[in-house]
């Protein structure tokens, strides 16, 4: 490697992100007390200020009891809606058109109760073949509570032989071609597997011009890359808070449905006491009064305990700014590239990520020729204290987040590939 460690060490003295903001593990051995952090595409890092949030939430239940929901510092009846403004600022979005709510593939089934509504030969759902597999179940078991059969309805686009992502262009012709069969376009913002950030607006100005409704699965691209899903047309859209937003396993989801489609009775939706308006909500009549806002999609209680970390994460990002995060993201991002392309050549290691800056976010994808993916991701860890993350067979996922990563962690990574992974002979 040409690229020394204090030109790493120069840069990240220029360009400091937030990293001190967050809590980073221990690297367990090695030369550096911390690991190189790059596994936030799986699960990003605590915030400092995330203790104390839950544990004032913690305080005020000991304190208040039941009448926490109104007494407490943020009371809880309404606590969700602290959430929302952030929230909608972060995916470009209208405050009415984002709730926080429940998990990432429940929020899809509930949308697709409103959103999938086979019809005729219009029954085919649009997902991408290598779709995580969460989303491919979801899709599936959707197309038989229809009384269809899944192997003909969910359409799985692949990219061209020999490619490893899916070209915009491809997708637009199948919707040209056969977007009349077509019901549902779902597809992920940020391919998880690849690091591919689709062309979002094209997408979905194509599926809905063939007739498809078009949602997102934005679990890798919220808190990771610029969205603007009002303005682009979005019919609906759901996320995960523990990747990007640095909420905790199994955080909290959010959800965003288009204005367009906010009070329309004639969505079907599955409704529970949290769908019906909140001014009349504890007159507990037999019979819902939805609000003409995506909390109409709401079903339960919202848990608070787990909503303080998305609030403390949502509070950072506001502070930051999205745009800020994308340009330290595009250098960082770049860097990574450049260091791995100074180790790859001669190894078998290939990066799959797209190189275009605007056809990624902060995640490079390495394919690895020989050896089993894991067998690498535990060596990083175990010898360099590099925590990345693998998908079997064979590849491994780097994400220099740009909120906490550091030009030394990409300078890490790349050091460690090289003493990790022979050049072939
Ligand atoms: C793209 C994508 N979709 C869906 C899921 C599933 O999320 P959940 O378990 O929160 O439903 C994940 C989880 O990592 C994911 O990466």
């Amino acid at each position: 490697m040409t690229t020394t460690e204090d030109e790493a060490l120069r840069l990240d003295a220029d360009d400091p992100g937030h990293r001190h903001l967050f809590h980073v593990p221990p690297a367990d051995g090695g030369r550096y007390p911390e690991a190189a952090y790059l596994a936030g595409n799986s699960l990003g890092l605590q915030p400092r200020a995330t203790r104390d949030e839950l544990l004032g939430d913690l305080d005020a239940w000991r304190r208040l009891g039941v009448e926490g929901h109104l007494e407490a510092e943020r009371p809880w009846l309404p606590y969700h809606e602290l959430l929302t403004g952030p929230a909608a600022r972060l995916v470009g979005a209208r405050p009415a058109e984002v709730v926080v709510m429940n998990s990432l593939t429940v929020n899809l089934h509930l949308l697709m109760v409103s959103f999938y509504r086979p019809a005729g030969t219009r029954t085919r759902v649009v997902i991408e073949d290598s779709a995580f597999p969460s989303d491919s179940y979801a899709v599936r078991s959707q197309a038989r509570f229809h009384g269809l059969d899944p192997d003909t309805t969910v359409v799985r686009l692949r990219p061209r032989p020999g490619e490893d992502t899916l070209r915009t262009a491809d997708v637009l012709d199948f919707l040209a071609t056969e977007g009349d069969t077509v019901a549902l376009v779902l597809l992920g913002g940020v391919n998880y597997l690849t690091g591919e950030l689709m062309d979002i607006p094209a997408i979905t100005a194509a599926g809905r011009a063939a007739g498809a409704v078009v949602g997102w699965d934005l679990a890798h691209a919220a808190g990771n890359v610029p969205l603007h899903l009002h303005d682009w047309d979005v019919d609906f859209a759901a996320w995960c808070s523990y990747k990007y937003l640095n909420s905790g396993p199994g955080a909290l989801s959010g959800v965003f449905v288009h204005g367009r489609h906010l009070g329309d009775p004639a969505l079907p939706r599955f409704e529970g006491w949290w769908s019906t308006e909140a001014a009349t909500r504890f007159e507990m009549t037999p019979v819902s009064r939805p609000p003409a806002t995506v909390e109409a999609w709401q079903v339960s209680n919202p848990p608070i305990f787990a909503m303080g970390p998305v609030r403390t994460s949502l509070e950072l990002f506001d502070a930051v700014g999205m745009p800020a995060l994308r340009e330290r993201s595009v250098r960082l991002t770049g860097y990574l590239e450049r260091l791995l392309d100074e180790v790859t050549p001669g190894r078998p290691l290939t990066v799959v990520t797209p190189r275009d800056p605007a056809r990624r976010g902060a995640q490079l994808s390495v394919r690895i020729g020989t050896g089993s993916a894991a067998g690498l991701a535990k060596r990083l860890r175990h010898e360099h204290g590099v925590i990345a993350d693998a998908r079997e067979p064979d590849i491994v996922r780097f994400a220099p987040v740009p909120l906490y990563c550091s030009y030394h962690d990409c300078w890490r990574v790349a050091e460690a590939l090289a003493a990790t992974v022979e050049v072939s002979s």
